[in-house]
């Protein structure tokens, strides 16, 4: 009998997957989650032009989608008045980022991030073959100048750096960020993910620059724009890196659906804008709720706030188990000290009830 015989990278990679999604959790208990506080997706919902763009384009769904998604791209650099030749839209941020590394990191380059960031780049790091070095976080912030001692010191092909930060919801300014970029070591290219940029007060991300050829910022429409399911982000590049990616990306990778609603969600800034508030709404309420259970929250530039459960990771991960065993869906962050921490989605009024309802019973039960 045959076997597929697979590479031997892949043959030595992990049997492990970035996340276990909230739908595996469902199957795994049988049960509904009562509130889904855990993925940092926008319990707000898209536009309704954008709902109404996915059901007219639904229609049309027997066909592809457009492979240069030529409207959408317009339409972002109209957004960010830059030109279109300096985006890219792929798959979410996270087809994005492993096109990226494709790109660029081969068995045994450097790869440099911060210890506790986003997993799912490492994912893609590992399945090229690249080694991966971490720099401990500071203060629960990601460290600028020690990330970029390690890149210069390693000769890193990419450092990847979170602004605001996933999983502590902690930012840097603007002017931080810049120097950063200014900074970035010859041969090493700065992957700025700003997943989270929509819920950032003014002055967090630096200007855009389509000629600097030291980063690549990537944004998405999974967050505060409501359509994670939709699974659609986008590169903002200096052409020249932006054209190299038409050499292995999907090309017909983005459906036709995806591409309306994208588009529709975008045309919608007020809607944008109430969801701004709203976010910020329920960061303070989650807030509060930290606090009367003798919790504390973190300040957060995101659509989550990471609560400081001031005891070690057993414990947090026992308030968490708690908190899932009672179906309400968080999560929290993998890495020492961070991992003192639970972390909960802003979401809907009704859920940050079921929240702050479950919460004494977790905590209860934890200690
Ligand atoms: C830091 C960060 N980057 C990227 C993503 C994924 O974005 P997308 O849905 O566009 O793939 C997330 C989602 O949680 C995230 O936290």
């Amino acid at each position: 009998m045959t076997a597929p015989r697979y590479t031997e990278l892949v043959s030595n990679l992990p049997a492990t997957v970035p996340f276990v999604g909230p739908e595996a959790h469902m199957r795994a208990s049988g049960r509904s989650f009562r509130a889904r506080l855990g993925a940092n997706e926008s319990g707000f919902g898209p536009s309704p032009h954008a709902i109404a763009a996915i059901e007219a384009a639904g229609r049309e769904a027997w066909m592809y989608g457009d492979s240069e998604a030529h409207d959408l791209r317009a339409a972002l650099a109209a957004h960010h008045a830059i030109p279109p030749e300096a985006i890219l839209v792929g798959e979410g941020i996270d087809g994005l980022l492993g096109n990226l590394v494709r790109l660029l990191v081969g068995p045994g380059d450097a790869v440099v991030t911060s210890d506790g960031a986003y997993p799912t780049f490492n994912y893609h790091v590992a399945g090229f073959g690249g080694v991966l070095h971490k720099v401990p976080y500071r203060d629960d912030h990601e460290d600028p100048a020690a990330l970029l001692a390690r890149a210069e010191e390693v000769g890193a092909k990419l450092l990847y750096f979170c602004n605001p930060d996933n999983p502590m919801g902690s930012w840097h300014s603007a002017r931080i960020v810049q120097r950063m970029i200014d900074s970035v070591p010859e041969g090493t290219l700065l992957v700025l993910d700003e997943a989270y940029i929509d819920a950032a007060p003014e002055g967090t991300a630096p200007a855009l620059d389509p000629e600097d050829r030291r980063v690549i910022r990537m944004r998405t429409f999974s967050k505060l724009y409501g359509l994670a399911g939709m699974r659609v982000g986008y590169a903002i590049a200096a052409p020249p890196l932006i054209a190299m990616f038409d050499r292995i990306r999907n090309h017909f990778g983005l459906g036709r659906v995806t591409q309306a609603a994208a588009l529709a969600a975008l045309q919608d800034q007020d809607w944008l804008r109430g969801v701004q508030h709203r976010v910020a709404q329920a960061r303070g309420a989650l807030s509060a709720i930290a606090a009367e259970n003798g919790l504390h929250a973190l300040p957060s530039a995101t659509n989550f706030v990471a609560m400081d459960c001031g005891r070690d990771a057993d414990f947090a991960r026992a308030v968490l188990r708690e908190l899932m065993g009672r179906d309400v869906f968080v999560r929290m962050p993998f890495v020492a000290p961070m991992d003192r921490c639970i972390r909960v989605s802003t979401g809907p009024e009704a859920e940050l009830q079921v929240f702050a309802e479950v919460l004494p019973l977790a905590l209860r039960a934890a200690r």
